[in-house]
């Protein structure tokens, strides 16, 4: 696990997320997927990272079987999906990033690496939303240990990084400020109407040279946790406007970027192939009559 070259940057914030996490599960969790990121990171391992995926995926399921106290199987399956949107999260066109849902921070801190390690670091920012549970709820601490977790991240990632835990849809009605997002990354709360309304919301704030990301399109997880709604409301996303795919990564990641831009048209082409990642359908319109193999 420890035989590649690391980026000193990285070591760091492997060893101080390890110290922080100690004991709940978390530090496993994230630095697999950390170090599966690492090898994205360096030109020099792509062959390597294909090779090591199968291992990588075994450690990360492993992990979060630890965490979690039941197998989770397809966790290890996001590796790909995660890797690409990390990927664009390098790219010094793209300034601004937002994620709306952190959970546990798997993704966040992926993105966060990223951008540490940007040589324009000074002009970049990001933007995290989740919503926590009030105190007294159910779910109260499970969400403030995820909250604590990205308090502790902002802290050893140090970057241009707001996070706010009040809910995209207050966190939208409260943003006056002018700045415009290059990345945005949907992964909140999946209704169809949360969705649409952080569709909607994010559609606003959008600079002209942007990619979104919307996770969970596959047939499973909607039916599993919703019924199939991120998934319908990308479809609605006019297609005059917006080049559309669904990826076939084992969640079904949407992406979206204005139409004609031709240079994101060629970074997603060059990153697909990198990542041995196939399209799923393009431009789709409307949900499919049939839905076997969603
Ligand atoms: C699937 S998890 C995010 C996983 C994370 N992006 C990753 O890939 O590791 C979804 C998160 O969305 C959050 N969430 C739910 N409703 C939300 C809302 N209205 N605004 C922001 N986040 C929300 C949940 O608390 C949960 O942490």
């Amino acid at each position: 696990m420890k035989k590649y070259k690391k980026n000193p940057l990285q070591e760091n914030i492997f060893e101080e997320y390890e110290k922080i996490t100690k004991g709940s599960g978390l530090e496993q969790v994230s630095k697999v997927m950390v170090q599966f990121g690492e090898r994205s990171y360096s030109e020099d391992h792509k062959d390597k990272w294909h090779r090591g995926i199968g291992r990588i995926r075994k450690d990360f399921t492993q992990a979060s079987t630890r965490t979690t106290g039941k197998a989770r199987n397809s966790l290890g399956g996001r590796a790909e999906e995660v890797a690409l949107i990390a990927r664009s999260f390098k790219e010094t066109r793209w300034k601004n990033g937002l994620e709306i849902g952190v959970g546990w921070g798997i993704s966040t801190i992926w993105f966060a690496n990223n951008l540490l390690l940007r040589k324009d670091l000074e002009e970049t920012f990001f933007q995290t939303i989740d919503k926590y549970y009030l105190n007294g709820e159910k779910k109260y601490s499970m969400s403030k240990m995820r909250h604590e977790n990205i308090k502790k991240l902002q802290e050893i990632i140090p970057i241009n990084w707001d996070h706010s835990g009040i809910g995209s849809d207050k966190w939208f009605k409260d943003y006056k400020g002018s700045k415009k997002f290059h990345i945005v990354f949907i992964d909140g709360n999946h209704s169809y109407e949360s969705t649409k309304a952080d569709w909607l919301n994010v559609e606003r704030i959008l600079d002209e040279d942007c990619i979104v990301f919307f996770h969970d399109l596959s047939r499973t997880t909607q039916d599993r946790a919703y019924p199939a709604v991120a998934r319908k409301l990308f479809e609605e996303i006019s297609v005059e406007k917006y080049e559309k795919l669904i990826l076939n990564t084992h969640y079904r990641l949407g992406v979206l970027y204005p139409k004609d831009n031709t240079e994101t048209a060629t970074w997603l082409d060059k990153n697909l192939k990198d990542l041995k990642i196939e399209v799923y359908l393009a431009n789709p319109t409307g949900p499919p009559e049939n839905k076997d193999g969603w």
